[in-house]
């Protein structure tokens, strides 16, 4: 459904990606894992067109997508959740929710992705008219995932969704996500610095470090995790006493 060829991206002289590559099936739920800029954040905002890359192709459902503007990408069925939520938190839920649909001109369509939005986090709809800063950060976070569903995407991006949020909380997070792939057969591309989470909620995982893919991978051929620490902090288990002195 996606296919990323040999994406680069450059800030300036700064190279943030080199050479990425990800084949994203529909209905999987792929996880890019990496440590603190990595680039795990300029690989989704390249596929949302947000950013422009220097070199490589983007594709989606067979059809290439660099090039196409950001609002396009969206048409097409890609959505994101970006890093932080970016919640307007003196807007109430449901401006929020209606944020960005203020060009869309199908209102019957429009009405019918609320409500389906609202179906899926009842608790959205209880709070409707409260403030979003009122929320608590998983509420924040169902806000923010639950903006992105307002486009009616196939193919959705999450910026690490357990940023600042309680173990118990990014379980429910994981737990929403999972449904959405199940009940909607939206494709999930999740990013995250902790590769524990993603190892149990991943089909295909990423291990991306230094703007390079490190390894590639079925999370269940992965389990031990010994090829992840590895691929992620660039030397093995074993030897992590010696490199860290
Ligand atoms: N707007 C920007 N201008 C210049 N350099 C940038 C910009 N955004 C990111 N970078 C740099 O590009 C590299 C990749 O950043 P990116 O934000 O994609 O990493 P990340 O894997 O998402 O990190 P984190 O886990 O901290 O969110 C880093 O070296 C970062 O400092
Ligand atoms: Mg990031």
């Amino acid at each position: 459904m996606l296919e990323v060829k040999d994406l680069e991206v450059r800030y300036g002289r700064l190279t943030a990606l080199r050479g990425v590559n990800l084949s994203i099936k529909e209905g999987e739920i792929a996880c890019i894992v990496g440590p603190n800029g990595a680039g795990k954040s300029t690989t989704l905002l390249a596929i949302s067109s947000v950013l422009t890359p220097t070199a490589g192709s983007i594709s989606f459902a067979g059809r290439q997508i660099n090039g196409t503007r950001p609002e396009d990408v969206a048409r097409l069925g890609i959505s994101q959740v970006p890093e932080g939520r970016h919640i307007f938190t003196s807007l109430s839920v449901e401006e929020n929710l209606r944020v960005g649909t203020a060009t869309r001109s199908d209102k019957e369509e429009m009405k019918r992705d609320y409500d389906r939005v609202i179906e899926t986090f009842p608790i959205l709809g209880e709070r409707r008219r409260q403030s979003a800063g009122k929320l608590s950060g998983g509420e924040q976070q169902m806000l923010a995932i639950g903006r992105a569903l307002m486009t009616n995407p196939r193919f959705m991006t999450i910026d690490e969704p357990s940023l600042g949020l309680a173990p118990k909380i990014v379980d429910r997070v994981y737990e929403v996500l999972i449904d959405l792939r199940e009940k909607r057969g939206l494709t999930l591309l999740i990013v995250e610095q902790s590769s524990e989470r993603a190892l149990k909620a991943a089909d295909t995982l990423y291990v991306l470090r230094n703007g390079t893919i490190q390894l590639t991978g079925n999370a269940a051929d992965l389990q031990d995790g010994k090829a992840v620490h590895k691929a992620y902090f660039g030397f093995s288990e074993d030897h992590e006493g010696e490199v860290m002195i």
